[in-house]
């Protein structure tokens, strides 16, 4: 049931602190992950593992976009990342020692499986499902598995199932760290992220506690007809999450760019009608995204900030800004995931849609 909550949407995205503690409990030592926690063959794969094939859709997708940034920067193995509508209809070339990824909330989603199956007749070394269902139809059929355990998930907007996706994914990019030789990422490092992920649930909590805030920011979105979400590196996927979330349950038109495309294309659209919406984690990539919001408030455009406390962006005339807790660079994507969620729950409450079961979309899509 929804208990306190008005719609399961808010009820799930308030459950994330406690299913994040879940989804690592008993698979992380002191130093490192436990790489059985994949099954007893995951160390054999994981050290043969040259490249990396990950498929998914929809938010699931979003992940696997993160876990790029993650399994390249930090396990040093190249991956590809691709709805797999698309993947299931081309020939790929499958280099040889690749590994199949699948991420799935439901496991049961039509296109998802098919592009298993396919794969299946394709030469990789294996297929590794990460689902939030056990006995699914993708568990029953992966080789490897890790269960995302974010409990059952009504609302049909994706939200607890994402985040607690990317700490899997993170468990697996720290699991091929520890199989291979000649990873990025060394064993102090490693540590450095482990202590961080067992430090994250209460970091979300604090950043739950913004929720108010959150809500006086919405009523700048509830008239608007678009909306622009900004990020680099690693969250450009979260921007991308952001938008589809925004569109999902508030049908406010809304597109991610990749911070640095802005003058490409869609600063054209920028006026002070169209609101912008971007996150600012204290990363290398920050001076530059810094003055890709100046270009924005040149336009006259209306900007929304997400932003480390550390980092000196302060709110005046034309920015709104809300300070998140600082947190280590490898887990800000997940942090910066729930102030999306929340303005885009705020948002679609202030229009008076139905939040937990938007027009036109189902929760499992088992057709094509
Ligand atoms: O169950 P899956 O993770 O395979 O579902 C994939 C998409 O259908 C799903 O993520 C969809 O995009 C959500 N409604 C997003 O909120």
């Amino acid at each position: 049931s929804k208990g306190e909550y008005r719609h399961f949407m808010l009820k799930e995205i308030y459950e994330q602190p406690a299913v994040i503690s879940a989804a690592l409990e008993g698979r992380l030592s002191d130093t490192g992950v436990l790489v059985e926690s994949f099954g007893p063959e995951a160390a054999t794969l994981f050290a043969r593992t040259r490249q990396i094939h990950i498929i998914a859709c929809g938010t699931s997708y979003h992940a696997g976009l993160v876990a790029r940034y993650w399994l390249e920067r930090y396990a040093g193995v190249p991956v590809q990342v691709e709805v797999a509508s698309e993947y299931r209809y081309r020939h790929p070339v499958v280099p040889e020692d690749t590994l199949f990824v699948t991420l799935s909330q439901s496991g049961e989603t039509a296109d998802t499986l098919a592009a298993l199956r396919y794969a299946k007749t394709l030469g990789y070394i294996g297929a590794l499902g990460i689902c939030n269902v056990p006995g699914s139809s993708l568990v029953r059929e992966s080789d490897l598995t890790l269960m995302t355990r974010a409990g059952p998930e009504i609302g049909v907007a994706s939200t607890k199932a994402f985040t607690t996706q990317l700490i899997a994914l993170m468990l697996f990019t720290l699991a091929l760290a520890k199989s291979r030789s000649d990873a990025p990422l060394d064993a102090g490092e490693q540590g450095e992220i482990v202590q961080a992920l067992k430090a994250l649930a209460p970091i979300c909590q604090q950043v739950l506690a913004l929720n108010d805030e959150i809500e006086v920011l919405s009523q700048a979105f509830a008239e608007k007809h678009h909306a622009l979400f900004l990020g680099r590196g690693a969250h450009f996927p979260i921007a991308l999450e952001g938008a589809l979330k925004l569109k999902e349950i508030s049908y406010i038109h809304a597109e991610a760019y990749p911070a640095g495309e802005l003058k490409h294309g869609p600063l054209a659209l920028v006026d002070s009608e169209m609101p912008v919406i971007s996150v600012a984690p204290n990363d290398d990539l920050l001076e530059k995204l810094k003055s890709n919001l100046q270009e924005v408030r040149a336009r006259g455009g209306q900007l929304f900030v997400f932003a480390d406390k550390n980092v000196g962006i302060h709110a005046h005339d034309d920015t709104q800004v809300l300070h998140l807790p600082h947190i280590h660079e490898a887990l800000a994507p997940l942090l910066y995931t729930l102030p999306l969620q929340l303005l885009s729950y705020h948002v679609a409450v202030l229009k008076g849609t139905d939040v937990d079961q938007p027009r036109n979309l189902a929760k499992s899509v088992t057709v094509e």
